[in-house]
């Protein structure tokens, strides 16, 4: 763990030297707010404002014209705004395309690719995934006529926290006919080694796909380069897209010409959609996976926060925010945060390559500290039963934000505030 000094001159310092720090004032950051939620939704930029009032002037101005006559034409914009995507996880523009939402994306692909075949035909997941990815393979197993309790293998957690890369390979049975992961965990942001697992399942001829929710905008990817067969993410969170934000799915080339699962016109060759013909031709791209009509409105912000991603390098912004939470996991260490009377346990990976973006401070007073957190003007979030994350974001947070949050759990402690609050949950955390 790197040498950190716990004073708050250290944290300014460190904002004194960070070159992605300009990128802080194309936010719109919440007055006297510490933001620490943006594995959650991620925060309004100028840029995507802009480029969403830019879409509905055009629509005010052009009407139903705005289709191919819009500065980006509505009708490309979907392909357009994936291949700028591309180039921050690794993927040939034809091989992504933004569209639907994270569990549609997941139905689609997961519909087109999961093909069981004699005894080959359970779908393998872990225990720690996100629930609506669980629930979305139930059902798709049961969409093909099977029974999830026989067909879905969940991968053990050995810790509740984490996955050991080599207890899924051990899973990777000729039983297994695909493979759904997540990239980075979303309670612990344990990131998974992609490469390493989709090498192991192309030796074994499994298709493997990964649910990378929790690392798109957080770090690079190399979907081609490792082959993995098939991707999709939100926006909202590190992207910035807004709520309810328009998702993305990447498809390798190898599979582009295959049928997709949930056809609709919007998938068809986009030369000859208009000719509205009855016979479905799918168009050869990611695009093919499309079903109805593209949701602009909640796709514009993706074209101004891809531009900040463009101008501030998915590179950089990957350094940065191992620095942040590498900085908060080592403030915690050095104050004795994690000792005696504060009891806070570090619940992310302390090892870089291992760690997404955010931070899971376990406590057993967990939920009424967050709530203590949050009047203090502190926005991290609560996952049941101890988990509080904090996702210090590259492009909108600073060292300073981090030391604020580490000094007010130890207030919080010290002051014995958290007893001022009740455990109930909200109905949204
Ligand atoms: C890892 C992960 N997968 C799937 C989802 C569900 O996404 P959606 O509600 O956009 O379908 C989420 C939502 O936060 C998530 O974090």
């Amino acid at each position: 763990m790197v040498n950190y000094k716990t004073s708050r001159e250290f944290a300014i310092e460190l904002d004194k030297k960070d070159s992605l720090n300009v990128f802080r004032e194309r936010f719109y950051l919440l007055p006297a707010k510490i933001y620490m939620d943006g594995n959650s939704l991620g925060l309004l930029s100028r840029d995507a404002e802009k480029s969403l009032l830019k879409l509905l002037d055009q629509w005010k101005k052009l009407g139903i014209d705005g289709w191919l006559q819009a500065e980006n034409p509505w009708f490309y914009y979907a392909e357009k705004l994936g291949a700028q995507m591309a180039s921050l996880i690794g993927a040939k523009p034809e091989e992504v395309i933004i569209t639907s939402s994270t569990t549609v994306n997941l139905h689609s692909l997961v519909g087109t690719f999961y093909q069981p075949v004699g005894k080959r035909r359970k779908i393998l997941a872990d225990e720690l995934n996100f629930p609506s990815d669980i629930y979305a393979l139930s059902s798709q197993i049961k969409l093909k006529g099977f029974n999830p309790k026989e067909n879905l293998v969940l991968v053990k957690s050995r810790n509740g926290r984490f996955l050991r890369e080599e207890d899924i390979v051990e899973m990777m049975s000729e039983e297994i006919a695909l493979i759904l992961l997540p990239s980075v965990l979303y309670r612990s942001g344990q990131l998974l080694d992609m490469e390493y697992l989709s090498n192991e399942a192309i030796k074994r001829r499994i298709m493997i796909g990964f649910d990378c929710s929790h690392s798109a905008g957080a770090m690079p990817h190399y979907f081609n380069q490792w082959g993995i067969d098939f991707a999709f993410w939100c926006h909202y969170k590190y992207m910035n897209n807004g709520p309810g934000g328009v998702a993305g799915l990447y498809i390798n080339e190898k599979h582009l010409k295959s049928q997709a699962a949930l056809t609709g016109w919007w998938g068809y060759r986009k030369d000859k959609q208009f000719d509205m013909s009855l016979t479905f031709k799918k168009a050869k791209t990611a695009g093919g996976w499309q079903i109805g009509t593209p949701h602009l409105l909640s796709m514009a912000p993706l074209e101004g926060s891809l531009k900040i991603f463009q101008e501030a390098g998915i590179n950089n912004v990957r350094e940065k925010s191992l620095q942040l939470t590498g900085y908060m996991i080592g403030l915690l260490d050095r104050k004795g945060l994690t000792k005696k009377p504060y009891n806070y346990q570090i619940g992310s990976p302390v090892e870089e390559k291992r760690r997404g973006g955010h931070v899971a401070v376990e406590h057993p007073e967990a939920a009424r500290i967050n709530k203590a957190l949050k009047d203090r003007g502190i926005i991290p979030d609560f996952r049941y039963p101890n988990i509080i994350r904090f996702a210090p974001v590259a492009l909108y947070n600073t060292f300073e934000d981090v030391w604020q949050v580490v000094q007010a759990l130890q207030d919080i402690i010290d002051n014995v505030e958290y007893k001022n609050y009740d455990e109930i949950r909200e109905s949204v955390t």
